[in-house]
């Protein structure tokens, strides 16, 4: 079943009260990344991703997202750059393969933009994805790896 991704924007609603309209049945191990008023950000911008009509992940991308420019030999990533903050696949889902699908379904959806993301905790991920992996010279322990997907 193919997955669906639905833009969750704020628009026009209040930036002190609007929070991402995912479907808060559906459990996750992290849910303090998602349920927070992203009042901070000028333009904050979630994906809710659906299979047959069910939740199974969530994403909050930031476009264009930074760069911490300490990590040794990374590509140059110019304004094209988008930056997956966190991506989360719903507890029961995980392990079947939707995290792939999710980031492939992205990657399609944004053929022009090279996605990024500093991995949290989840680098064999990232790696199964065939993306590159680059460290801060401080190590993993301090700074989380930064996985970029490698030109082909
Ligand atoms: C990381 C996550 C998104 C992956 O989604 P998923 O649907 O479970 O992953 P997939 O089934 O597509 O797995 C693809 C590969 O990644 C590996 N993988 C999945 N989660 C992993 C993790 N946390 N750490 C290391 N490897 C992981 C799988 O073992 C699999 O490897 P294989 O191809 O050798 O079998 C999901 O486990 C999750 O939501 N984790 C909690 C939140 C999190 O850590 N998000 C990442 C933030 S950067």
């Amino acid at each position: 079943m193919p997955l669906e991704l639905v833009d969750l924007r704020r628009g026009g609603a209040s930036r002190y009260s609007w929070v991402p309209p995912f479907d808060f049945e559906t459990a996750y191990e992290n849910e303090r990344w998602w349920d927070d008023v992203p009042y901070l950000f000028d333009d904050p911008w979630y994906v809710q991703v659906l299979e047959d009509g069910a939740e199974v992940a969530r994403v909050e991308l930031d476009d264009p997202g930074g760069i911490n420019p300490e990590y040794a030999n990374v590509p140059e990533l110019g304004p094209e750059r988008l930056e997956i903050q966190f991506i989360e696949v719903a507890t029961a889902a995980r392990g079947s393969g939707v995290g792939t699908q999710v980031v492939r379904a992205l990657q399609e959806r944004h053929p022009d933009r090279r996605l990024f993301a500093y991995s949290e905790e989840a680098h064999g991920f990232w790696a199964s994805l065939g993306w590159e992996g680059f460290d801060h010279p401080e190590g993993q322990l301090l700074h989380r790896p930064l996985f970029i997907p490698r030109r082909l």
